[in-house]
């Protein structure tokens, strides 16, 4: 028996019982959608649509690609996407994050979890989860879930921030993303909420089990050629292969 892996313990500062960890996801992604597009512009000085449109490349997406894009949020990984395949389905537990993303575009939207998928197996060729696998249960389970409805040949990719190993480019970091960030999402929103989330974004990123844990989950879940590409030490990019 395989036991559970969750992406990082319970960080009390936000909720007072690991089993309000969920409650608490939810409620803030709710109340601060209306401004996530801005902050993550923000957050990547604008080039974070371009990234995430390379990722899908080198992931190896065509225009006859069926994609689900897990903890889709806003759709910003889903709208990369549509520029090449028309058969994209977003999911997402928030309904704050999907009701913000109707605004901005039209695709298949539902409202679930990524640990229990509301989809029959083998139903997509390309799984995309952008930012939010350290929003998940446990790590196992919800890439068993991937492998059932991907095809036979079907692909994952997760994009993740992971912080750099040396300590002086990990504080860098956390300075960037632990205080610049939160004060410029205050500044920018006047949104309390709104800064908390992106403090709440690298404390997760800080206490995150590290690559080698996300790529043993991976094939553990019986995913072939698990790897993970980086792009500027933070930005990474993990395959696998059903
Ligand atoms: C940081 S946003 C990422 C949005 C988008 N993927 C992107 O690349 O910008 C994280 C998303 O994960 C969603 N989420 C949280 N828990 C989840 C879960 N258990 N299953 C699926 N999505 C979840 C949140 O509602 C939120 O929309």
């Amino acid at each position: 028996m395989t036991t559970t892996l969750p992406p990082h313990p319970p960080l009390e500062q936000y909720y007072s019982h690991p089993e309000s960890r969920e409650q608490f996801v939810r409620q803030i992604f709710d109340e601060t959608a209306e401004w996530y597009d801005a902050i993550i512009g923000m957050l990547s000085f604008g080039s974070g649509n371009r990234y995430r449109y390379q990722a899908l490349e080198r992931a190896g997406l065509n225009a006859g690609t069926k994609l689900l894009d897990c903890a889709t949020g806003t759709g910003v990984v889903a709208r990369a996407a549509l520029r090449v395949t028309k058969q994209v389905i977003g999911l997402d537990p928030s309904i704050g994050m999907l009701t913000a993303g109707r605004r901005v575009s039209s695709f298949t939207r539902v409202q679930a979890k990524a640990e229990r998928l509301p989809f029959a197996d083998e139903s997509f060729d390309l799984l995309t989860v952008g930012y939010a696998l350290r929003h998940f249960a446990d790590l196992r389970a919800t890439f068993e879930e991937y492998r059932r409805v991907l095809r036979p040949g079907g692909k994952v990719l997760i994009l993740e921030i992971t912080p750099p190993r040396t300590s002086f480019g990990r504080a860098l970091l956390r300075f960037y993303l632990g205080n610049v960030i939160p004060f410029l999402t205050r500044l920018r929103t006047r949104n309390a909420d709104a800064a908390k989330l992106m403090r709440y974004f690298w404390d997760t990123i800080d206490a995150c089990v590290p690559p080698e844990s996300i790529l043993s989950a991976l094939r553990d879940a019986g995913f072939e050629s698990a790897k993970r590409h980086v792009e500027l030490g933070v930005f990474s990019e993990y395959t696998a292969t059903r």
